[in-house]
């Protein structure tokens, strides 16, 4: 494929849909939002206002990191403090589609319509991929950003037009148009994250102190598998609890998770065959956050599991 005719392709589309008009876009920080928000920029300048979204799901530290790599890059970023709407909206539900659900209408709805409302944007730039439409079509899984395909008419739902310029791209093809555009090879390799972020890492409910938590497990992962080459690596926290020791004493504590996979477009995948030092390792470094008394290493691939747990 010619990714750069790609890119030119759909910088005029986008000049061609959007006009005169202003568009809006949300940067999660993940390679596809990234490319959305810098082939956007490139093809209407200071016709798309990009918010990020904070919604209190991120990894440690993403506000700062994201505002200041595209900052960097001549692209101005809004932070827009959304916490106190995620946390509300999923006190109390433990149900892992009921959990989408709530943080694609509190993303789109709440969030979005009330920028958009304010800013006056008709169009929302969104870094849909292929692979997310098959998945959410196939009824794998309702991947947060899928609208159109779920037959949600996101004119007549949220006030505004969804624009998915990568819809025809798998992440591989994404990664070549990022470096096209010139993104920072911090970005263009990171790994994928999903939209609805820590959420589809925590089974049961999400709350600010199990945030917390696997917030802490997941620097820990990232941190210690950043050489591996992996596609993917990530920290889950499970509904159980389990009886371990600490300090002499008995502890009903909490169980994490660590997955890492190998793949070239996430739709199947290997675990990676990790050197027991490393395990050892982040073992070690896990069952030291408090309340946490198990670190698992889980060896499933995809299919049957699939990445994330929720
Ligand atoms: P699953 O868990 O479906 O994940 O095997 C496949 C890939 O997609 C990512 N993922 C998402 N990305 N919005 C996204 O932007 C989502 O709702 C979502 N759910 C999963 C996941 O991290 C993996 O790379």
């Amino acid at each position: 494929m010619d990714y750069q005719k790609f890119l030119d392709d759909q910088a005029a589309e986008l000049r061609r849909t959007v006009g005169g008009g202003l568009a809006i876009n949300a940067l999660s920080g993940g390679v596809d939002s990234s490319v959305v928000t810098a082939l956007g920029h490139r093809a209407l300048g200071g016709q798309l206002k990009t918010i990020f979204v904070d919604n209190d799901l991120m990894r440690e530290g993403e506000p700062a990191y994201v505002h200041r790599i595209f900052s960097d890059m001549g692209i101005p970023i809004e932070v827009i403090d959304a916490r106190r709407e995620f946390l509300a909206t999923l006190a109390g539900k433990t149900d892992p589609e009921e959990k989408r659900c709530a943080i694609t209408e509190t993303f789109y709805k709440t969030v979005f319509g009330r920028v958009v409302r304010e800013s006056g944007a008709r169009f929302l730039l969104h870094g849909t991929i292929l692979t997310d439409i098959e998945e959410t079509v196939a009824g794998i899984k309702r991947q947060h950003n899928i609208l159109a395909q779920l037959g949600i008419d996101p004119q007549q739902a949220y006030g505004y037009q969804v624009l998915e310029p990568l819809k025809t791209l798998r992440k591989d093809g994404v990664r070549e148009v990022a470096r096209l555009l010139g993104l920072p090879t911090e970005i263009t390799r990171r790994i994928p994250f999903p939209g609805p972020a820590l959420a589809t890492r925590i089974v049961g409910e999400v709350t600010p102190e199990r945030l917390a938590t696997v917030r802490a497990a997941t620097a820990i992962v990232e941190e210690e598998l950043a050489d591996t080459g992996a596609f993917q690596y990530l920290a889950v926290l499970l509904n159980d609890r389990a009886t371990g020791i600490r300090d002499g004493k008995r502890e009903f504590g909490q169980i994490i998770v660590v997955r890492s996979i190998e793949s070239s477009d996430a739709r199947t995948a290997a675990v990676t065959e990790l050197p027991w030092a490393t395990l050892h390792r982040l073992s070690e470094r896990i069952t030291r956050i408090p309340g946490i008394n198990r670190c698992l290493y889980d060896l499933t691939p995809k299919p049957p599991a699939t990445v994330e747990y929720v």
